[in-house]
C-alpha cells in the first residue's frame, strides 16, 4: 500500500521526455509535492490517496514562460500607433521612448502599484497553465528601483500558485543620468547594484541586452564576470537586431540562454551546442515588430541546440501574455513542430532557467507540476488560436483551478 497524497487517473500523459513521450490511459501519483509514480492506469498500485478522475485530458508538464519583462508599469500602444505610421523601435528607442518610457512608469510606481498593475497579465499566464515563469528586471536601471522590480517578481511567486525566477536585466538600456557614460553606468552595475541586489537574495540570474541600441560586447562581458563573481548564471538578448557575436560570448561563459537570435551566425549556433546554451525563441517580438529576419531554426535544430518558446511578455515589443500563441508562433512562422513548441514551452524552458532537474517533464522525484487540458492530442495546443483548453493545474502537488484569481 503505498501512501502516496494524490493520484489523478483517467488521463492521457506526454511526459516530454523523448518526443512527446505518449502513454496513454494512464495514471500519476504525486508525494510531498513530487511525482511519486505513473505509468498505465491499470497497472496504479493501491495506495491511501484518494483516486481523483482526470476526464480523459492530457497531462503535461505544467508550462514554463522563461523570458518575460511582466512586472513593469504603463504601457506604450502610443509608439504601437507610432510605429504604424513609419517610426522604427530604434527611431522611437534613440528619441527617448521604447525602454526608457517604461523606465519612468516603472520608477514613478511603488512597490504595491507595480504589483497591481502586473498582476493582470500574470493571472493570464497562469490561466493557461503556466507553473513556472522567469520575471526580469530592467526598467529600474538604478539600485533601489532595480530592486523594487525584484521584490515585486518575488512577492508575485509568493502571492500566486507559480514558481517565480528572477533575472537582473540591469544592463538593459542606459538610464538618463548616465548618458554618455555607459562604462560608468556598467562599473556602477558591476561594483554595487548587482552586488547588493544578490545579497538581499532578489538575484536568481543576470542578462544583459547586447545591442547596438543596447550594450557592447566588451561591456556585457563585464556584467558576466561580475555575475559569475557571485556564482550567478547568466543568459542574454544577444543577435536580436543585429550580429555582435552575443550569443557565442554568453555560451563561453557556460550561459543558460541566448534570446531572440534572428541575427544568429553559424558561429553563435556551434559554440551554444558546445556548451549546451539553450535558445530562447520568442516570436511575439518578430511579430509585433513586424521583422522579417528569421532566427535560424533548421540550423540550430541540425546542430541539437535546444529550443525553448516564450512570450518575451513586454509593453514594447511584445505586450503578449499568451504562452499558447507564442508556440503557434514559433510553428506558423518559424516552422517549429508543434512538439518543438511544446519542448520550448516544458522541458527546454526549465533548463534555459537552469531548472531541468526540478521541473519541465514528467520524471520520478521532479516537482509536481501538471496542466490539464481538454484536447484530442498534444498538437492541438499549438494549433488554436485564443481557445484555452487548460482544465486544471497543479503547481507542486497542489491542486489549482485554471483561473485564479487576485490575492486580497
Ligand atoms: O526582449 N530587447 C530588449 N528588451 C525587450 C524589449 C523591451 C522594451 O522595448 O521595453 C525585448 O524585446
Ligand atoms: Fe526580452
Amino acid at each position: 500500500m503505498q501512501d502516496w497524497d494524490m493520484v489523478i487517473h483517467n488521463v492521457h500523459l506526454a511526459t516530454m521526455e523523448h518526443g512527446y513521450g505518449e502513454l496513454l490511459d494512464a495514471a500519476i501519483a504525486v508525494k510531498d509535492g513530487r511525482i511519486a509514480w505513473f505509468g498505465p492506469g491499470d497497472e496504479l498500485p493501491a495506495s491511501s490517496a484518494v483516486l481523483q478522475d482526470g476526464q480523459g485530458c492530457w497531462l503535461t508538464p505544467g508550462l514554463i514562460d522563461c523570458h518575460t519583462h511582466i512586472v513593469h508599469a504603463g504601457n506604450r500602444s502610443d509608439e504601437f500607433e507610432a510605429r504604424l505610421n513609419g517610426a522604427s523601435y530604434e527611431d522611437i528607442s534613440r528619441a527617448g521612448g521604447g525602454i526608457m518610457s517604461t523606465v519612468r512608469a516603472t520608477r514613478a510606481a511603488s512597490d504595491d502599484e507595480l504589483l497591481r498593475q502586473s498582476l493582470p497579465r500574470v493571472l493570464a499566464l497562469l490561466a493557461e497553465g503556466v507553473t513556472t515563469l522567469e520575471i526580469k528586471s530592467g526598467y529600474g536601471l538604478d539600485t533601489d528601483s532595480e530592486a523594487k522590480m525584484l521584490r515585486v517578481a518575488r512577492r508575485i511567486g509568493e502571492q500566486l500558485p507559480v514558481s517565480v525566477r528572477t533575472t537582473f536585466l540591469g544592463a538593459h538600456a542606459l538610464p538618463p543620468e548616465y548618458a554618455g557614460r555607459a562604462d560608468a553606468y556598467i562599473e556602477l552595475l558591476c561594483a554595487q547594484m548587482l552586488p547588493r541586489l544578490a545579497s538581499d537574495g532578489l538575484v536568481d540570474a543576470v542578462d544583459a541586452f547586447c545591442e547596438r541600441i543596447g550594450f557592447t560586447p566588451a561591456q556585457t562581458e563585464l556584467v558576466f564576470a561580475a555575475a559569475h563573481a557571485l556564482n550567478l548564471p547568466v543568459k542574454l538578448h544577444a543577435e536580436q537586431l543585429s550580429d555582435l557575436g552575443g550569443a557565442a560570448l554568453v555560451a563561453s561563459y557556460g550561459g543558460l540562454s541566448a534570446d531572440h537570435l534572428e541575427f544568429l551566425s553559424e558561429e553563435g549556433i556551434a559554440a551554444m551546442a558546445q556548451h549546451g546554451t539553450v535558445a530562447v525563441l520568442l516570436p511575439g517580438a518578430y511579430y509585433f515588430l513586424r521583422e522579417v529576419r528569421q532566427p535560424p531554426v533548421i540550423a540550430l535544430r541540425a546542430a541539437g541546440v535546444p529550443m525553448a518558446v516564450s512570450t518575451d511578455c513586454n509593453p514594447g515589443t511584445s505586450p503578449m501574455t499568451s504562452l499558447l500563441l507564442a508556440m503557434n508562433m514559433a510553428c506558423t512562422l518559424w516552422r517549429l513542430t508543434p512538439q518543438e513548441a511544446l519542448a520550448g514551452a516544458t522541458c527546454h524552458a526549465a533548463r534555459a532557467l537552469g531548472l531541468q532537474h526540478e521541473t519541465g517533464s514528467l520524471v520520478v522525484g521532479k516537482r509536481a507540476d501538471f496542466a490539464l487540458w481538454r484536447i484530442a492530442r498534444p498538437a492541438d495546443l499549438a494549433y488554436a488560436l485564443g481557445l484555452n483548453p487548460c482544465a486544471g493545474v497543479v503547481h507542486g502537488g497542489v491542486w489549482r483551478a485554471p483561473v485564479v484569481s487576485l490575492p486580497d
